[in-house]
């Protein structure tokens, strides 16, 4: 029986893992975090989507029936190529009544914002690679074509959080910046976008800053995106176990990750070490 993967460069997938185990408690989850080799979001298109991939095939070879990219800038990235180009290849190699799939994180978002928008001017605050891949303006614009939308790229926030200083008077000083740049190009802004899975780690801090101003973080749209996505696909439901557990795997050292991982989820974990 099969697994839910669940990816992410580091560990800001973790927000929507918490988020997918809390509607969905019943299945299987291995949670793969590439730590040694986060950040991605300074990197070219090129190493995102190799990394991606290898990640995802290592994933399939786990027996994931789904992986979900539960990262803005894997999913801005490489989530389109591997759909279209390396997915019915590998499909194509695999017994009936095992096929597998990939999804991401960014269209399940964009579909919170239309409804909570008042102005149609709309902040995306992401990395500097899904600022740009221009993935949440082309996304937006599909399903929404009224809306003004800003980006911008937050470089300094991932590494923060990565570091563990996401409360220090640092971060104030990062939120402060970005908040700043973006409303400056932008003023009738009243939604924020959280692109990015690290972020939520900043939400109080965001909101601190960006007054009045709606922010959709993504975890439980995601969550929500994917119970439906289960509901509509007995392929994939079908394949996945039932016991209710989730394993950690990391590139990073295991006791490291397992540490660090407490800023994220409420639970204490054990990861496990692996090379892609
Ligand atoms: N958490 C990831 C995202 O959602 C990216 C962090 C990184 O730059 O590695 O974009």
């Amino acid at each position: 029986m099969a697994k839910i993967g669940i990816f992410d460069s580091g560990y800001g997938g973790l927000t929507i893992l918490e988020a997918i185990r809390r509607e969905l408690p019943q299945y299987d989850y291995l949670y793969l975090g590439d730590n040694a080799r986060a950040p991605y979001g300074t990197h070219s298109f090129d190493v995102i989507y190799r990394y991606t991939l290898q990640a995802v095939k290592y994933l399939f070879e786990q027996d994931c029936a789904l992986v979900i990219l539960a990262c803005n800038t894997a999913s801005a990235k490489a989530l389109r190529t591997i759909q279209q180009n390396d997915l019915p290849r590998i499909n194509a190699e695999r017994p009936a009544g095992h096929k597998v799939n990939v999804l991401g994180v960014i269209r399940p978002t964009v579909e919170a914002v239309p409804a909570m928008t008042k102005t149609g001017h709309v902040g995306v605050l992401a990395t500097p690679a899904t600022v740009s891949s221009e993935s949440y303006v082309l996304e937006l614009e599909k399903i929404a074509s009224n809306l003004t939308i800003s980006q911008q790229a937050c470089p300094m926030w991932v590494p923060l959080i990565e570091a563990g200083e996401h409360n220090s008077s640092g971060a104030d000083y990062f939120v402060e910046k970005y908040i700043r740049e973006i409303l400056s190009k932008d003023a009738q802004i009243d939604t924020l976008v959280l692109g990015c899975t690290h972020y939520p780690l900043l939400k109080e801090k965001i909101a601190q800053t960006a007054k009045n101003i709606g922010i959709i973080a993504q975890g439980d749209l995601v969550a929500k995106s994917l119970a439906d996505y289960l509901s509509r696909h007995p392929e994939y439901r079908e394949q996945l176990s039932l016991n209710a557990s989730c394993t950690y795997l990391t590139t990073e050292n295991a006791d490291r990750f397992s540490q660090s991982a407490s800023n994220f989820l409420a639970a204490e974990i054990s990861a496990k070490h692996i090379d892609l």
